[in-house]
């Protein structure tokens, strides 16, 4: 699956880039977290700082998908597809994030996020037919040819980005290109990379920074989809628990003259940070991680797992393991409350992952379920559809048929 998972991006394991985060170790695997941490940590985060909010038309307000859920529930509730929505917002302020380019896919088609949302689809396909595993017999057919077709479109993009930045780069040097930046604060993550050096001090080629760029649309979009979808139906399910995450929003929002969420407010969202938490245990967006034994490992029982073995780890199992969790198929968020901690393992909860390879991109994703979850609670309510969905675990763990969920506005007197 990996494998095929890295075949998205146009790269199989051993024409990959030494610098592509998912295969990377040692010295420049550590460079390119460090790097990227230093990035994603504070200066993309504090990106959420400059979401400008209504009721001026703005950025995060068309990447949200707000305008368009406003205008779609205009004759009351309209039933949604939690996944086709918040997948475009994803993509959309992915795109923006990494390339600071506005798609605009909400509204209208883009041929970039078509591709994706493609390779995404063709990826988990191809999965499941054992015999197209090898290339050459894949690009045969009419699928391998969409997802060749697919990544170029891909990869067109991001080489078209890079080569643009590089001229400017080029023509203005480092200082003046860095001070520019800094002045419209418009840094992104291939500026980053372009200006970034290994540890011999050599810059990366420009194929190593398009496999990260897409590395990270990669990783950081049916991802956080999947955490903001689950969450929206299990707030839908629990209407007592919505409420009280939107009146804790409307208390922090209260005095401002704009519904405004700042950067320091994500650590005043006690409850609905609970909420999120809670659902992540419940419907983790990665069900499942694999690692390959580096030593024998001794478990409790004495038995052995010899050095050199792939294992499995189940994140749904952990998470819904009776004996740490009990009644685990019941959504509570108080299980997360910091009020009242709980004696559990750290391991208990593992929605990123745990150890040195864990999610890079984990708070730019709580930060961004954040901020979405809390403006769409304080124009919107969520009601559960007729049909019960069904989890269903793919790349991502999505629900068959999609996440459809009933979305109506709230009258202006409740805001
Ligand atoms: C709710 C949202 C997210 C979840 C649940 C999630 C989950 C995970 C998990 C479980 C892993 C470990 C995979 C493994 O061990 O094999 C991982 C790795 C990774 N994630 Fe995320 N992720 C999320 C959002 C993001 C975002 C927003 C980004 C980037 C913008 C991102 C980028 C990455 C990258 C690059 C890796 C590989 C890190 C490495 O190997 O060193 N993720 N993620």
């Amino acid at each position: 699956m990996l494998q095929l998972s890295l075949s998205w991006l146009g790269l199989g394991p051993v024409a990959a880039s030494p610098w592509h985060l998912l295969l990377l170790s040692g010295a420049s695997w550590v460079l390119a977290r460090i790097l990227a941490w230093i990035y994603f940590f504070y200066d993309n985060c504090c990106r959420l700082r400059c979401f400008p909010q209504p009721p001026k038309p703005n950025w995060f307000w068309g990447h949200l998908a707000m305008a368009k859920w406003q205008r779609l529930t205009t004759k009351g509730s309209a039933r949604l597809d939690m996944f086709e929505h918040i997948s475009l917002m994803t993509l959309d302020s992915l795109q923006k994030c990494i390339f600071s380019f506005d798609s605009n896919c909400q509204e209208s088609p883009s041929e970039y996020i078509a591709a994706i949302l493609e390779l995404s689809s063709l990826i988990v396909k191809r999965h499941r037919q054992l015999f197209l595993y090898m290339d050459f017999l894949y690009y045969l057919t009419p699928d391998g040819r969409r997802f060749r077709k697919a990544c170029d479109v891909v990869h067109n993009f991001t080489d078209a980005v890079i080569r643009e930045r590089r001229c400017t780069l080029n023509s203005q040097g480092v200082d003046e290109f860095v001070k520019a930046k800094a002045k419209s604060k418009t840094l992104d993550f291939i500026d980053v990379l372009l200006l970034a050096k290994d540890e011999h001090g050599k810059e990366l080629p420009d194929e190593d920074i398009r496999a990260e760029a897409d590395t990270f649309m990669f990783g950081g979009h049916d991802t956080t989809a999947s955490g903001l979808s689950w969450v929206l139906y299990n707030l839908a399910r629990h209407p007592e628990y919505q409420e009280r995450c939107r009146q804790e929003v409307q208390e922090l929002l209260k005095d401002r003259e704009s519904e405004e969420i700042e950067w320091d407010d994500l650590a005043q969202l006690p409850f609905l940070t609970m909420c999120i938490k809670e659902s992540l245990r419940l419907h983790p967006p990665v069900t499942m991680i694999s690692r390959s034994c580096t030593q024998d490992v001794v478990l409790p029982d004495g038995r052995v797992i010899p050095k050199g073995n792939v294992c499995v780890i189940s994140i749904f199992g952990v998470h819904h393991n009776p004996s740490v969790w009990p009644d685990p198929e019941v959504y509570n968020p108080f299980r997360f409350d910091p009020e009242t901690p709980q004696k559990r393992s750290p391991l208990a909860f593992i929605p990123f992952s745990a150890g040195p390879r864990n999610c890079i991109g984990q708070t730019f994703a709580m930060s961004e379920m954040k901020v979405a979850l809390a403006l769409t609670l304080l124009r919107f309510r969520v009601l559960p559809d007729h049909k019960e969905p069904r989890r269903q675990p793919e790349l991502i763990l999505r629900a068959e048929g999609g996440l459809w969920l009933r979305v109506e506005p709230l009258s202006t007197d409740a805001q």
